[in-house]
């Protein structure tokens, strides 16, 4: 029997290669760059698995492309990149990496908050420009994190990861969220449940951690940084479009927040201009990238693949009607 054919759009780790070698025919795209999107269309054409990055769309012209697929494993917990209906309506299994990036994510969410908060994006460029001249009493002083307030924004996995951490720090956590927390899961994180409007008002620290959907697009808008404290910072791991960037600019010039630290942008690789200022900490889109984390992510993706092509259920579907249809 032949290998079912597979294409990734990443050479991805070798943890990865292996599981997916043992049972697949697999074509990678192997240059630094991003593949352009014509060359990702005519490599999936007799492809029946596809692993792919949240750079690429699956959408219906994606599928059109690739009439054999039976499975598109995505290399990320998010997964606004993926048409679930139109994958559905084709029979595409569609499949994500949650579980295993929340700690990490959480750990970089904290390293922005840090970072924006004690102005350490200003203090290395000065430190690197030869321009130093030596400790002074009033130097870039930021402002505490410890027992300060943090709202969290969409309290599942990650943003309770981000709670814990909280705790060391004395911090007040507050989390809003369309659905409550159980009370144990509240009382261990010693977080409290605030309206939208309540949580904007009383933090210090804002953190997203909602997935992007048609709720949660600009979700952060003029009105919501008009409720801000004028001291208090966004920061951003989740996904870029759930802040209205422009609107984020407009709050920073007129002063009616402290500042920002962004991983994730709305039209990434874009970085909107007004957003490349001191008060702004600005990342790639790093948050889940540990050694560790993406091996893991790109070993999850593999093993879903390798699931569909036994006859198995893969384990991290996300369009699960396909196969209890068939
Ligand atoms: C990264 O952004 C992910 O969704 O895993």
């Amino acid at each position: 029997m032949p290998k079912p054919k597979v294409y990734a759009t990443h050479p991805l780790f070798e943890e990865a290669r292996q599981i997916l070698e043992a049972a697949c025919d697999i074509e990678y795209w192997t240059n630094e760059e991003r593949p352009p999107r014509d060359e990702v269309l005519r490599r999936v054409k007799d492809k029946e698995g596809l692993i792919c990055l949240l750079t690429e769309k699956i959408n219906d012209e994606f599928l059109r492309a690739a009439p054999k697929l039976r499975i598109a494993a995505n290399v990320a917990v998010g997964f606004d990149n993926i048409d679930l209906d139109a994958c559905t309506k084709r029979g595409v299994v569609a499949t994500n990496t949650p579980g295993v990036l929340d700690e990490t994510t959480a750990d970089f969410a904290w390293t922005l908050m840090m970072a924006v908060a004690r102005r350490l994006g200003e203090g290395e460029h000065l430190a690197r420009s030869g321009n130093w001249k030596g400790w002074n009493l009033d130097q870039l002083c930021g402002s505490d994190v410890w027992g300060k307030t943090l709202g969290i924004v969409g309290f599942g996995r990650i943003g309770r990861a981000m709670a814990r951490r909280a705790l060391g720090f004395q911090m007040k956590v507050l989390y809003t969220d369309a659905v409550k927390a159980p009370a144990d899961v509240v009382q261990a994180l010693n977080a409290e449940y605030r309206d939208m409007n309540s949580l904007l008002a009383e933090s210090d620290f804002i953190s997203l951690h909602v997935p992007l959907t048609p709720e949660t697009r600009g979700l952060f808008d003029a009105p919501k940084f008009y409720r801000m404290k004028p001291t208090a910072f966004l920061i951003n791991t989740a996904r870029g479009p759930v802040v209205d960037e422009a609107a984020l600019v407009a709050a920073l010039d007129a002063g009616k927040i402290a500042g920002a630290a962004l991983d994730v942008y709305e039209n990434e690789p874009f970085i909107h201009p007004g957003l490349k200022r001191p008060n702004v900490v600005l990342a790639p889109h790093l948050a889940s990238a540990s050694t560790e984390t993406r091996t893991k992510m790109a070993v999850i993706a593999a093993n879903n693949v390798v699931a569909l092509f036994k006859g198995q259920m893969p384990p991290n579907m996300l369009n699960a009607s396909v196969l209890k249809k068939a």
